[in-house]
């Protein structure tokens, strides 16, 4: 199974002005030299999702949440619908973040409905797993990890489009990334998981990774065996480290 690579650029909650102009820039950059051979996913803050999403339009730039509601409409203040997201023009959503998972108490199950949502609405949900540094001292990586799929993903990922993003809580915004071969091992673990439980369907789900990739490291990392792109968080708010990130694949 041949995957087109993609690359996810996760802005959070930062700079809102500064980064629609590296989003111009950014722009500039893939649309002038050789077309990028990835797919290209921008997930700003939700007050400029849709003027990302006009702009990508343009520039084959596409445009994502960073977290939706589990229900379509109703009295929940501050959150939005998966809906609403692809009203504004979102074709992706990451769900299941670890800041979500630790700053908001978001449980597996919480998860799951919240890619089921997404899925209903015709987003492809970014299911977000990985483990702390304390379960990776104590070996438990990837039980821990494949409990969170086993608990995150829906079963609609037999039928509808989801990416996995495997990232390592103690690599984000650190610096510190696990060595290739610990990435290798728990991707390749990963696809065993979503092979079992999905059949081929399984063998065409990405497999990103995240955590401090930068242009530095990019290259390698996104050459191992089913690492099917990444999810940049600090490198994808500057034009130029993402646009050397997606030229890395
Ligand atoms: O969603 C993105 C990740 O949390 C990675 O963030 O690239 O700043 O380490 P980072």
């Amino acid at each position: 199974t041949t995957i087109t690579p993609l690359i996810a650029g996760n802005w959070k909650m930062n700079g809102v002005r500064a980064s629609l102009d590296e989003l111009t820039a950014l722009a500039g950059i893939l649309t002038t030299g050789d077309a990028p051979r990835a797919i290209v996913v921008v997930c700003p803050p939700a007050t400029i999702l849709a003027a990302v999403a006009r702009q990508g339009a343009t520039s084959g730039i596409l445009a994502g949440g960073q977290d939706c509601h589990p229900a379509a409409h109703g009295a929940y203040t501050g959150d939005i619908a998966a809906g609403m997201l692809a009203d504004a023009g979102a074709q992706y959503v990451i769900v299941g973040h670890s800041e979500r998972r630790a700053a908001h108490g978001e449980t597996d199950d919480l998860v799951r409905s919240k890619a089921e949502a997404a899925i209903g609405a015709g987003l492809k949900p970014i299911i977000c797993v990985g483990e702390t540094e304390a379960e990776r001292d104590s070996g438990r990586a990837e039980s821990v990890v494949a409990a969170q799929l086993a608990g995150s993903i829906p079963d609609a990922a037999g039928q509808h489009d989801v990416i996995i993003a495997y990232e390592p809580v103690w690599a984000i915004g650190t610096g510190r990334t696990p060595s290739n071969d610990d990435i290798a091992q728990m991707h390749n673990s990963i696809r065993r998981q979503l092979v079992d439980r999905f059949g081929d369907k399984g063998q065409g789900i990405h497999i990103l990774y995240g955590g401090s990739l930068k242009p530095q490291n990019a290259r390698e990392i996104l050459a191992l065996d089913n690492v099917n792109g990444g999810l940049v968080g600090g490198a994808s708010l500057l034009a130029k480290d993402f646009a050397t990130i997606i030229s890395a694949v």
